[in-house]
């Protein structure tokens, strides 16, 4: 199948290329800029600019929008939140128009979304695809990213979100973020710790979107988190562990964290438990199904 992967260029679109030709998929990506070094089929677009290279829709029978300026880069600014609200929302409304435009049959939308789904806080509950979207902004831009693909199934191709949590890589993201202090000696939980941080490997949340475009899932919102939940402290606990090195210091206050990060902090301090079950009740098998497995497989031992 001829697949397009917008944000193919960010951590989990390079991993998710390789996935999708190792199982026959023809993958190109787009991206604001080319890079010379990359090996795959690339076309521009700027979707603030509503601008796009018609040859990237030709032909394309499935597109998986990844897209999106990053939540934890960069403080939490009007501007940056425009930002990382347009590059998914708008983004996804300027290629909807671009694909019922071109009339372009399109099998199959697939969406990132994320956990923010489930809002900012930590309670007892364990969410579901079923579980309302919370009443906060992270809530507030899941729902709108959610929305822009529902667009989609006005065009009758099929339409999946995948409400993922932390991607757990070596390759960046939030893991080489917390391992830093733990290899400097001076790592240690977060707040009180007590936060649940859903994660899920790379390669399950890649598997993931193979599923879903090769049908082996049906089409809808699954949860791409691991079976296994893990508080902050435990996590930070079993990577030192991982590492072979240990804690020592006391939490980080989170007044500090807010001090830092501002109100981004609020990702780093609160956390709830997110279920994987219907990944499971659906047939999907896990390859790193607990963090232990997952902290051993990425750190190589
Ligand atoms: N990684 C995680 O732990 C995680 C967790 C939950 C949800 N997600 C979601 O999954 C998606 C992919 O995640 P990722 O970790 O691969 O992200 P990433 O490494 O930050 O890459 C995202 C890609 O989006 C494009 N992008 C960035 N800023 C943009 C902007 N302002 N306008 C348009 N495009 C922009 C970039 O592609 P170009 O520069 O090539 O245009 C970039 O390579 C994101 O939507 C993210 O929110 C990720």
């Amino acid at each position: 199948m001829k697949v397009l992967i917008t944000g193919g260029s960010g951590l989990i679109g390079k991993v998710l290329t390789q996935s999708l030709e190792v199982a026959g998929h023809e993958v190109a990506i787009l991206t604001r800029r080319l890079d010379s070094k990359s090996t795959v089929t690339q076309y521009l677009w700027n979707p603030y600019r509503k601008e796009i290279d018609a040859d990237a829709l030709s032909d394309v029978e499935a597109i998986i929008h990844l897209a999106g300026a990053n939540i934890a880069e960069k403080r939490w600014t009007k501007k940056r939140w425009e930002e990382m609200y347009s590059s998914r929302v708008d983004s996804a409304q300027f290629l909807y128009k671009k694909v019922k435009e071109y009339k372009i049959p399109l099998k199959s939308f697939i969406s990132s979304s994320a956990i923010g789904w489930y809002g900012a806080g930590t309670s007892q509950e364990v969410f579901t695809e079923e579980s309302q979207c919370a009443d906060d902004i992270l809530g507030a831009l899941s729902l709108a990213w959610e929305s822009a693909a529902d667009l989609f199934a006005d065009l009758g191709c099929s339409v999946s979100k995948v409400r993922t949590g932390i991607v757990l890589t070596n390759g960046g993201g939030a893991l080489p973020k917390m391992t830093k202090p733990i290899l400097m000696g001076i790592g240690s939980p977060l707040g009180s710790g007590k936060q649940y941080m859903p994660w899920i490997h790379v390669d399950d949340i890649c598997a993931v979107y193979v599923h879903l475009l090769d049908q082996q899932l049906p089409a809808g919102v699954y949860n791409g988190v691991a079976p296994e939940s893990i508080t902050n402290a435990d996590l930070t606990r079993l990577l030192a562990k991982v590492l072979h090195r240990s804690l020592w210091l006391p939490n980080i206050p989170s007044f500090v964290l807010k001090l830092i990060f501002g109100e981004m902090a609020t990702i780093l301090l609160n956390g709830s438990r997110v279920s994987a079950n219907k990944l499971i009740e659906n047939g999907f098998q896990f390859k790193y199904p607990k963090t232990l497995e997952a902290l051993e497989e990425i750190y190589g031992n």
